[in-house]
This record gives structure tokens, C-alpha cells and sequence, in this order.
């Protein structure tokens, strides 16, 4: 979600100061983190709070303030959405009204323990009017502002009451000039201003109006007024603020100082993957997935699973086939959502149907989760975009938490379908009994660790695979290969060259080599090759080095992706990309990694536009 908050000790009569059009312009800036909703709230300073919020994008906002105006004001906060916790409705939009309709809260993240909360303040007669996590956070935050009638003081409060991600932004109608925000594993920054200050989820939010920016650290709460910025910690200990200098300009300043949508998107990897897993487990360390609204004792009497996907949403479909039948022991079919639909295929009422779709909106796969609804398959939505009409009509819902990808090729979303697979697949093994708990404790814990993992990939790697991408710049056709989850890998490498360099590219399943691709192998021909974890299926790791040697033997330049400390495929490998070791269904969250890189750096190189490449549109919307 986009965030802005601004106070001024300027009259909002003077041009560029009135809250209200500096809030928006904010959230123009912002819309790429956000655009199923947007809200604002101004303190005008004379005892009121006033709001507007609607859903769609920033233009209903902009519309519904037309018909009916706002008052100028010196200080406000404003939020586009991008719905994790109930659907894009009016209702659920930010801000968040709380204190009689005195105080309002915005909030970009997940609040894991908003349901005991809610509990606590149900029983105390509060009312609710919208299904959100946030409303929970500003009733919290208002019960706070009662009992130490500080504002400041009932942020750092709820800062310890609440669990997860959060950038929370608060204003109160008496406190006018004021506002407080605090944020934990989500972003927050201060614009420091002449006479004003300014508060975003990033730059972008006041880089038309400041270049001055400060930092904010990991549960530190702040508090901005015309002439001051106050930032203290957890325990209410004062922190001292490093400004610096923002030197983007307005464009890179959208993409986080990135070059493209793309490169920020890779970047965003870590993020993605961790707010994926948020809120999934209930104290005591059971998976809980709250969206599951199917019946338990049917899912327990499921005997066959499809996924229907298509594009690189299939390829996370293929991966998630080897875990979830290794864990389940439910055999999974994979297919293409427009060859489904038009092939008859054998779907009864004991089929669970798992359409997995970045935006929701892919008509092939739409056409799909219909015809399956009508055989008597339950259809559960694997999906980024709350609300669209994949989730809106399966039976259940099961949202990746990736946040808007606007890139054309995806590249968060898919590692995030990944984990939401997982997730499912842990969710019906503890259901059904085929896993104990503390294996899949053990498993959560593993994938718990992936997002630091890729952070490494990003921080250790990305230089080299750069480095190889620009000396192929020439190439005009590559191979991947891959084994058991590292196959459908291998499909993905190949379909984003595909996309981003318009180069020939192709996938195969490295034991199929044999059976025909090898012909096409000639002298520095170059070849990729996932290779899986030693330490995981010690043959399945021989085969892919003998594969390796095959190709090379044939005159190929060959790339191999290979768990740090394996040693052993270095002796056949032209150059070897190393990635973290992880379990063997753990892999393709890492090894992913740098083949989008080669994909995106060697478009860059060839000069193409890495963000809307040729031909492809984001969401296809026609059969
Ligand atoms: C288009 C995009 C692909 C995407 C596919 C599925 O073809 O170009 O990047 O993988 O659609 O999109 P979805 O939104 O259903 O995941």
C-alpha cells in the first residue's frame, strides 16, 4: 500500500500547502503499491476529522472529493490500497475512523493477531464496521489515547499489542499539526521540510516537495509537527534520525531507485515471500489459513487435485505438484487453465481445483475455474489481487501477499505462489493426518528462512549473473535444464529470456535430453542447468552432473545453478552460480532467483524495455 502524511504550519491557502492537494499528489506518486482503493483524512484544526475514502482507483477518490469537498487544512494523511485483509470495498478502504470518528488510522501490512484483539474489544462493545485488520489497530489505538492521552505514547503501546508487518499512520481531531506513525518489517520514511514535514511508505510520496529524507528504524514510532520530527524507540528512548539526501528523480524514485518495475519487483523477492507466510500460524504453530472457507471433512475426502494456471503461474503449479503429493499423498495434476477447459477432463465432486493467477483476471484460467465449478469441483483461488473475480468466484481464497506487480513478466508473484502452494499442501497434510506437526513446524521453519536467502542471491550473486548476461548479449538461443522441482525452474528461466529478450529459449526436463534436445547442442551453444541439493537425493544430483557432462561434451557453454558448497560441478561447469543450500523443495525459491536476473540484465543490455516488453500484456483478458 502507498502512504503520505504531511503537516504544514502554512495556510493552506497558499499554493502547494493545503493538505489536501499535497496528500493526493502523494498518492498519484504512490499508486503503483496500490490502486484497489484509496482514502484521506484532514484535521482542519477546528475540533473535526474529516474523510473521504473510496474503492477503484485514485480517480473515484478524486471524483467523490469533487462532489463533495473537503475543507483546506494544515495536516493529512492518505492511503492507497492494496487489499490484503478483506476486499477492495468503500468500507474496507483506509482511513480507518475510531474515538467517535476523532481519530484515523492508516496501515500498509498484516496485523497477525487482529483477531484476538478484535475479541478483546468486541467484548468491550465496540463496534465494527468493516472487515479489516486496520479498524482493529485505530479501536486499539483510540483505547490506548484514552488511558495515557498522549498520542505518541498510545502508538508506542500498540506498537507492543500488535503482531506482524505494519506502517501505521495516525491523526486525531484535536491534535491538529500533528501526525504519529510507527512501522515494524514494513517501510516508512520522513520528508523533512521548511515549516512542514511529510511522512511516506517511500520518496516517492514528497518528492515533489522534499529531497530531505530520514530513515526510520524497525519499531520506532515518530512524530512529525511543522517544526519538528521526534523519533523514539520500542521503549519510549529517544533515536537521533540520519537525514540524507534523495537524489532520484521523481520516475526511479516510483521504483524504489531501481531502473524499471522489473528490477525492483526481483528486489522485492524477500518481502514478497515473508508477508506470503504472515499470519498463517495460529500460537500454537498450527497452520491456520482463516481464507479456507471450504468444508473440512470435504477437503479430508479429496482424491485428486488439479491446478489450472497458465504462463509462469503454471510453472509455480508444476512445482508445487512435487511437494504437495510428496506431502500429501493426493496425486496433482497440472494443466494449462485454457487446455482444461476445452478438453473434457475427469473433475467430480472429490476433485479439489487450484487455480493459481497473479491478477485474477486471466480469462483462459476464469473459463476454467467455471467449467470446473459446474463438474462439482471446489475450487480454491491462489491469488495477488483481493477481490477480482478468480477469488470472487471459487470457493475459497488463498491470497499471496506479493503486493501490486507491475512489471509485465512476473517475478514476485511467482515465488510467492510457490509459498502459497506450500502452504495449502501443509494445510491439507495436517488435515488429513499425513504429516505430524512438528514436521511441518519444521518445514514452516524452512521456508521461514528463504526470504534471507534470496536477500543473499540479491546481494551476492546478482553481480556475476549481470556480468554473464552482458557477455551473452549476442546469444540467440538458450537452454535450461532441470530435474524434479529444478524442471519446472528450468521452464521459467526460458520463459522469461522469452519475455524480456525475445531470445529462443527452452526448457526441458534434463533426463528427456537424451531423448531428442541434445541435438540441438552445438559448440557454445549455452545451457543452463539447475542442479539439485547433494545432500537431498544424492542420484537425482549424480544425474544432473552426468547431464551436464553430456552437453559439455558436446561443445556447450554451460551455466550451472548449484547449492554453495558443492563442489563437484564445478569441473564441468563453464561458470557456476551458487545459490544458498536448502531442502530440495526449498530450491526453486532460490534458484529462480538468478535466472530472472539473466533474463532482465541481458534485455537491458540488448536495450529492450524490460517493464512492458513486446506483444505480452499483464493480464490477458481474452480467451
Ligand atoms: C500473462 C502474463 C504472464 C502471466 C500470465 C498469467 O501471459 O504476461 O506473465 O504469467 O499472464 O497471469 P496471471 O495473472 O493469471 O497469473
Amino acid at each position: 500500500c502507498g502512504i503520505v502524511g504531511f503537516v504544514s504550519s502554512f495556510s493552506p491557502s497558499a499554493s502547494d500547502h493545503d493538505a489536501l492537494d499535497v496528500v493526493m499528489g502523494g498518492l498519484a506518486r504512490l499508486e503503483y503499491r496500490g490502486y484497489d482503493s484509496a482514502g484521506v483524512a484532514l484535521v482542519p484544526g477546528d475540533g473535526t476529522l474529516v474523510s473521504r475514502k473510496k474503492s477503484g482507483k485514485l480517480a473515484n477518490l478524486t471524483e467523490l472529493i469533487e462532489q463533495d469537498p473537503m475543507p483546506q487544512a494544515m495536516t493529512g494523511i492518505g492511503h492507497t490500497r492494496w487489499a490484503t485483509h478483506g476486499g477492495p470495498t468503500d468500507r474496507n478502504a483506509h482511513p480507518h475512523l475510531a474515538d467517535g470518528g476523532k481519530l484515523a488510522l492508516i496501515h500498509n501490512g498484516i496485523i497477525e493477531n487482529f483477531a484476538q484483539l478484535k475479541e478483546h474489544l468486541l467484548a468491550e462493545g465496540v463496534e465494527f464496521t468493516s472487515e479489516t485488520d486496520t479498524e482493529v489497530a485505530a479501536h486499539q489505538l483510540a483505547k490506548n489515547y484514552r488511558v495515557t492521552e498522549d498520542l505518541t505514547e498510545a502508538m508506542r503501546l500498540l506498537v507492543g499489542q500488535i503482531e506482524g508487518a505494519f506502517t501505521l499512520l495516525a491523526v486525531h481531531a484535536d491534535l491538529p499539526g500533528v501526525v504519529v506513525a510507527a512501522r515494524r518489517n514494513s517501510p516508512l520514511v520522513i520528508g523533512l521540510g521548511e515549516g512542514e514535514n511529510f511522512l511516506g511508505s517511500d520518496v516517492a510520496a514528497f518528492i515533489d516537495h522534499s529531497r530531505k529524507a530520514v530513515e526510520i528504524g524497525q519499531d520506532q514510532i515518530v512524530t512529525i509537527t511543522p517544526t519538528s520530527v521526534d523519533i523514539i524507540d520500542a521503549a519510549g528512548a529517544p533515536v537521533a534520525g540520519e537525514p540524507y539526501d534523495v537524489t532520484w528523480d521523481a520516475a526511479s524514485a516510483e521504483k524504489g531507485g531501481f531502473p524499471s518495475f522489473m528490477d525492483k519487483e526481483i528486489h522485492d523477492q524477500p518481502q514478497a515471500v515473508a508477508d506470503t507466510l504472515l499470519g498463517r500460524m495460529d500460537p500454537s504453530g498450527r497452520l491456520v489459513l482463516d481464507e479456507m472457507r471450504i468444508d473440512e471433512s470435504l477437503l479430508k475426502s479429496i482424491d485428486k487435485i488439479i491446478v489450472i494456471a497458465c504462463g509462469t503461474a503454471a510453472y509455480a503449479g508444476q512445482v508445487a505438484k512435487y511437494a504437495i503429493e510428496h506431502w500429501c499423498r493426493i496425486p496433482v495434476e497440472v494443466e494449462l487453465a485454457h487446455e482444461f477447459r476445452y478438453r473434457d477432463p475427469i473433475v467430480t465432486e472429490k476433485t479439489l481445483v487450484v487455480a493459481i493467477s497473479q491478477s485474477g483476471e486471466t480469462m483462459d484460467t476464469i473459463m476454467a475455474v467455471r467449467h470446473a465449478r459446474q463438474q462439482g469441483a471446489k475450487v480454491i483461488a491462489i491469488c495477488n489481487t483481493f477481490g477480482s473475480t478468480i477469488p470472487r468466484e471459487s470457493d475459497a481464497a488463498l491470497y499471496t501477499h506479493a503486493g501490486p506487480e507491475i512489471a509485465v513478466a512476473s517475478t514476485k508473484a511467482f515465488l510467492s505462489q510457490i509459498v502459497a502452494c506450500y502452504l495449502l499442501g501443509l494445510y491439507l497434510a495436517q488435515l488429513r493426518g499425513n504429516k505430524f506437526q512438528d514436521e511441518i513446524r519444521m518445514i514452516l521453519g524452512e521456508l521461514q528462512q528463504i526470504p534471507a536467502k534470496i536477500q543473499r542471491i540479491l546481494d551476492e550473486t546478482a553481480q556475476q549473473v549481470t556480468d554473464l548476461a552482458i557477455a551473452q548479449k549476442d546469444t540467440e538461443s538458450v537452454l535450461f535444464l532441470g530435474r524434479h522441482v529444478g524442471y519446472p525452474v528450468a521452464m521459467e528461466g526460458a520463459l522469461k529470456l522469452k519475455e524480456l529478450a525475445y531470445i529462443h529459449a527452452e526448457g526441458f526436463a534434463a533426463g528427456e535430453l537424451k531423448h531428442g534436445p541434445i541435438a540441438l547442442i552445438d559448440e557454445g551453444k549455452l545451457v543452463f542447468i539447475v542442479v539439485p541439493s547433494k545432500r537431498g537425493r544424492d542420484s537425482l544430483h549424480a544425474k544432473v552432473v552426468s547431464n551436464i557432462q553430456e552437453v559439455r561434451a558436446r561443445g556447450a557453454r554451460t551455466v550451472v545453478i548449484a547449492e554453495e558448497g558443492d563442489e563437484e560441478v564445478r569441473a564441468y561447469a563453464s561458470d557456476v552460480i551458487y545459490v544458498p543450500a536448502s531442502p530440495t523443495l526449498m530450491a526453486p525459491l532460490l534458484t529462480t532467483v538468478p535466472l530472472q536476473i539473466f533474463a532482465m540484465e541481458l534485455a537491458t543490455v540488448k536495450g529492450l524495455d524490460v517493464d512492458q516488453p513486446r506483444n505480452l500484456a499483464k493480464s490477458v483478458t481474452v480467451e
